[in-house]
């Protein structure tokens, strides 16, 4: 299958491995570039430059495939040296880079300069256009179902991929909620060029994570996410567990005047505790809707072969046929 995102990536398959903290090391990022879709390493997750250097190169043993670098841009206790980290990216030979969080503007000229390709992960049309206006290659264009940030306006992708379709010109993935051939198939039906999974990927046997946080995705359903932080406009959908549940209590006792460090346990530190520990009511870690969608922990390679199989059948078979009592009965009616 060829589309505007595996030409401007050089990749086999449309389907791209979002950033994902404490997720997003080299062994993840290698098994989907190998399997033929673009792997992405979480810089932040790397606490200093020159170990994102060291994970890169560990990445680039794995595979010879092209991979990304996620730069996250969002509020954090103290700003990361983001031109330092794009320094190590560049040096490291990666040519694309998946920002999100704030807008990358600042840094776009030394990312042009290194002759990266930039997609921009943005959770409405006019950030996307924002994106698309300073230069960026692509964007991810993250729905109200997604796992993580999904913004402040809440438009699940049913509505917001066509209407990103309408208005773009440069390439764009539909990001949250996909899962299997039916999202891809669906999204590029909506106007998108593939699509990007995070959740998904989180339960592969890839994933370098704790074997709790790979079950307790199999075993949760759509049902079971929720959304925390919303009264300091830094949104994030996590899985229900004992720490959020403390934490919507704590919201819900402060109100309007809820401060970031009123929740500070539940979300700080929480990620090498769950995903490494895997202490699962530790705190706050993003998980999407899609979780009602994942029952297996299948390799890296047989869900993206599995998803590409099954979109050739879908559109081949189940939509062709659709079709074809149609086009017979306008033969029948020219004859
Ligand atoms: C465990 C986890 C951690 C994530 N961490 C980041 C991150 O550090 N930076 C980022 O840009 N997106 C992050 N995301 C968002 C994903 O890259 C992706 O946009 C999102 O998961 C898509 O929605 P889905 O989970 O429904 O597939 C994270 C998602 C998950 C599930």
């Amino acid at each position: 299958m060829q589309t505007r995102i595996t030409k401007l990536f050089g990749i086999r398959h449309p389907i791209i491995q979002g950033g994902m903290h404490y997720v997003g090391f080299a062994e993840l990022a290698a098994a989907v570039s190998n399997a033929g879709g673009l792997g992405i390493i979480t810089a932040l997750t790397q606490k200093t430059p020159e170990l994102l250097a060291r994970e890169i190169s560990r990445c680039r043993s794995m595979t010879d495939q092209p991979i990304g670098v996620n730069l996250t841009f969002l509020p954090t206790f103290s700003e990361p040296p983001y031109a330092e980290y794009i320094q190590a990216i560049a040096e490291g030979g990666v040519r694309i880079v998946e920002t999100a969080g704030r807008s990358p503007q600042a840094y776009m000229p030394g990312l042009k300069a290194a002759g990266i390709k930039v997609i921009h992960k943005c959770t409405s049309v006019r950030h996307a256009l924002k994106a698309q206006q300073i230069g960026c290659d692509a964007v991810s264009v993250d729905g109200f179902e997604c796992g993580g940030h999904p913004g402040e306006d809440d438009i699940p992708n049913m509505i917001l991929l066509p209407r990103a379709a309408d208005e773009l010109s440069i390439p764009f993935v539909a990001s949250g909620g996909m899962a299997d051939a039916r999202s891809l198939v669906a999204a590029l039906a909506l106007g998108a060029d593939g699509i990007n999974m995070g959740t998904r990927f989180v339960a592969t046997k890839e994933a370098p994570v704790h074997e709790n946080v790979k079950r307790a995705i199999v075993e949760a359903t759509e049902l079971d996410t929720r959304l925390v932080m919303r009264p300091l406009r830094n949104t994030e959908r996590v899985l229900k567990n004992a720490g959020v549940d403390r934490l919507l209590e704590i919201e819900r006792e402060k109100g309007e005047a809820l401060q970031i460090s009123d929740v500070y346990e539940q979300v700080a530190g929480v990620y090498p505790k769950v995903m490494v520990g895997g202490e699962m009511d530790a705190g706050a870690w993003s998980c999407g809707m899609v979780a009602g969608l994942i029952h297996d922990i299948p390799s890296v390679k047989e869900l993206i072969d599995r998803i590409m199989a099954d979109a050739r059948r879908i559109i081949r078979s189940r939509m062709a046929e659709m079709l074809e009592p149609h086009a017979q009965r306008e033969a029948e009616l020219l004859a």
